[in-house]
């Protein structure tokens, strides 16, 4: 990796961003920073080393706490994670007013997608296409958690996965590099908003781990890290993320806590991040692990070198960096450089009373009513309808009798597993009660559960299953995999229905019945064979508090899906890692053999990124471009007009792909370049219009420089990635 510092003239084309993502301070802001600069420096100069030592350290709460009372006293212990309780909150910010210099702490958690109400889990965020809910929900949770006392959250997620394996993919906004700079601007916004400072995480391509494994690491080309990767983080940076987690796999051999060319040279002087990075949990401690430093000390040595401020949960900075001053091997510059960021970013939260600036929270707390609103509109607009067969759904009048099956239906597990316990769970509707509610006067809702457990890892009573189904007009079968297979440490190799779910499903297949699945879950799954025989399949993701009720209102038709997929679903394991923005080969997949594909399975996926089906349909027509070319500094209008073609009112999301034919490297087949998402009244038809900018279709070499190349370019609008409306324009010299 050679990262040097590049001309500013690099720096204003940065590629995939939206156009108003550059950070751009305003001339107050300059002002605040530049006063924040000298308050730093003058608290600085006032701490001693043990002090300084303390603002690094940023330990988790541990029972009895008495002694981390103590230390943050003494000024020992300047930050804290996973302090909840009110009491326990407020015992630790009188112990900061009662160290020597009174240095607020930071206090995070990871409220992720919730605090008490649960929103529906990230990747059901990405799913809905539409980032101003995503910032709605942000804004939500964060006021929830900052009226707790807590000031920080380990998120958002933002790290791109082509990869189902991996159980994180849940946490983010799936496979696109835009797509995710998008979701990662919209929940940075919205969670400072609420009153909570950020920590984007993990820098960088721990969503890329060889084999789907957790932890594992990443092998990524310089050119692949500035296009992919650092998107979602550039637009984080541009939002305002005070602070960045490292991640703890390695890039190319060398761990990103231990990686100067990745946390100092990219991040904090390529892009510009003003705040401090993190370590992830004993990361610093796991550089042992990986082979890279000897002892704690040089653990500590080494993450403090790269550029890591915080040292989350080893104690390392703690324990080692006062002896490595001492004996010369640490030096003092590192620490205050590391310093100065802690405290910026306190002054940037308003953590200090004489902060000129700052994220504030509400003074008065949301209502539960409108967290759950937001809640709901969330769930509302995540489900992806991938399949609907004879319009199979919604529930129509005429299916007399609906069979409910499947234990998840019965669940009101939430799945915020990175919620705070101990809090008093929110009423949650389960989907048979919801549903029961919602079906027609003269409809019967006949239920089984099947399952000992939400997720059908055993038969309760399989033949009920089956006579009840049997006495049904139309089979909905609830499958869930909430059984913790998604989440951090959860890479699985089998995407396939868990336990005995598939079991089920095939006997129900077998009565020839209309069929409806509806899946929570919290990746894409591999389930070709179950699809094709299914008449609808609905994935529901795992969509929280409001959740079960908003499927409830998608079955029963009040309203109609228009989530599209933020990741492809493959057809099998042995397809991935699978995207819809691959490279062009020597050959491309055609089918045949000796072309790039697989001589015992479709190249293609099962369903493609951008994928999702409504109750009506749209058609696109009238694609049309402001020019045929445009400059390298230019822009061109394209405009497309999408009709309803169906007969009821539905949300379509159009979507933009450019393919760049010739250039210097391969590009990829199709890139998403822009997307909105639009309601329609059936019958009615909208143009609906996008800027394409010169700038934004620029790629970066193998130094990260973005290269706007000259050429003809390709675009294709429709309702997914598999669009087939097109058009091609220029760039000129
Ligand atoms: C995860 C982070 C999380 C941290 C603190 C780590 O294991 O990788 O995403 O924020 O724990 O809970």
């Amino acid at each position: 990796m050679r990262f040097r510092l590049i001309p500013l003239i690099f720096l204003v084309c940065f590629s995939s961003l939206p156009a108003n993502a550059t950070p751009q301070p305003n001339p107050a802001a300059r002002t605040a920073e530049a006063e924040i600069t000298a308050k730093v420096q003058a608290l600085l100069a006032r701490m001693t080393l043990s002090e300084k030592i303390g603002q690094l350290n940023f330990p988790s709460l541990a029972f009895p706490f008495e002694a981390q009372l103590a230390e943050v006293r003494q000024g020992r212990v300047g930050n804290m994670l996973n302090v909840v309780n009110p009491d326990h909150l407020k015992a630790f910010k009188e112990a900061a007013a009662a160290s020597r210099l009174k240095v607020p702490m930071l206090f995070a958690i990871d409220a992720i997608h919730a605090f008490r109400i649960t929103f529906p889990v990230p990747i059901a965020w990405a799913a809905t296409w539409n980032p101003p809910l995503a910032e709605r929900a942000a804004e939500a949770i964060a006021t929830e958690t900052a009226q707790n006392g807590i000031n920080l959250t380990f998120a958002p997620m933002i790290d791109i996965s082509r990869d189902p394996r991996w159980g994180r993919v849940i946490e983010g906004a799936g496979e696109d590099p835009f797509l995710g700079a998008a979701f990662a601007a919209a929940r940075v916004k919205g969670y400072r908003a609420g009153g909570l400072a950020t920590s984007a995480k993990h820098f960088v391509g721990y969503g890329a781990p060889e084999g789907g494994r957790d932890y594992n690491g990443a092998q990524i080309s310089d050119a692949e890290l500035f296009d992919r990767y650092l998107p979602p983080f550039q637009a984080a940076i541009a939002a305002g993320s005070e602070t960045i987690m490292a991640s703890f796999n390695t890039v190319n051999g060398v761990p990103v806590t231990a990686n100067r060319p990745l946390i100092t040279d990219v991040l904090k002087e390529r892009l510009g991040f003003p705040g401090l990075v993190m370590s992830d949990f004993v990361a610093i401690t796991e550089l042992i692990n990986h082979g890279v430093a000897d002892d704690l000390a040089d653990a500590a040595r080494k993450a403090l070198h790269a550029g890591i401020d915080l040292d989350m949960a080893s104690g390392a900075y703690a324990r080692t960096l006062e002896a490595g001053v001492a004996d010369g091997r640490v030096a003092t510059a590192e620490i205050d450089a590391a310093v100065r960021r802690v405290l910026a970013v306190k002054y940037r939260m308003g953590l200090f009373p004489d902060s000129p600036v700052g994220v504030r929270t509400r003074a008065s707390p949301m209502a539960e009513s409108d967290v759950r609103t937001r809640a709901r509109e969330v769930a509302r607009e995540s489900f992806v309808l991938l399949k609907n067969d004879g319009a199979a759904l919604p529930i129509a009048p005429q299916s007399g009798t609906v069979a409910l099956i499947g234990a998840a239906a019965l669940s009101t597990n939430d799945h915020s597993w990175y919620g705070p316990a101990g809090l008093t769970k929110p009423a949650t509707e389960t989907l048979r009660a919801a549903l029961e509610a919602r079906v027609g006067s003269g409809q019967k809702l006949l239920f089984a559960e099947a399952f000992a457990d939400p997720c059908g890892l055993s038969f309760k009573n399989k033949d009920e299953a089956i006579a009840t189904a049997k006495a049904a007009d139309l089979i909905v079968l609830a499958l869930s995999e909430d059984c913790t297979f998604s989440g951090e440490g959860t890479s699985r190799v089998d995407l396939g229905l868990s336990g005995v779910q598939g079991e089920l499903f095939d006997a129900l297949a077998e009565l020839g019945k209309p069929l409806v699945l509806v899946i929570e879950t919290g990746r894409p799954l591999a389930i070709e064979e179950v699809a094709a025989k299914a008449s609808a399949v609905l994935i529901a993701w795992h969509p929280g508090t409001e959740g079960r009720t908003a499927l409830a209102e998608i079955l029963a038709g009040a309203i109609a899906p228009s989530g599209k997929l933020p990741m492809t679903f493959p057809r099998s394991v042995g397809q991935i890692p699978i995207a819809y923005n691959d490279l062009p080969t020597s050959r491309p997949a055609k089918g045949d053999r000796y072309t790039t594909g697989y001589i015992d399975e479709p190249w293609t996926p099962l369903y493609p990124f951008g994928h999702g089906l409504s109750y009506t349909t749209f058609a696109y027509s009238g694609l049309g471009l402001s020019a045929p070319d445009m400059t390298r500094n230019g822009r061109i209008e394209v405009r497309v007009d999408v009709t309803n073609t169906g007969s009821r009112a539905g949300q379509e999301v159009v979507q933009l792909y450019t393919r760049q034919l010739v250039a210097e490297r391969s590009r990829p087949v199709r890139e998403l370049k822009g997307f909105e998402k639009i309601s329609l009244a059936p019958g009615t038809r909208r143009t609906v219009r996008f800027w394409l900018n010169a700038r934004d279709l620029a790629y970066h070499d193998d130094e990260g420089r973005p290269v706007i190349e000259p050429g003809t370019f390709r675009l294709f609008v429709g309702g997914s990635s598999a669009a087939e409306l097109a058009g091609s324009f220029e760039i000129t010299e």
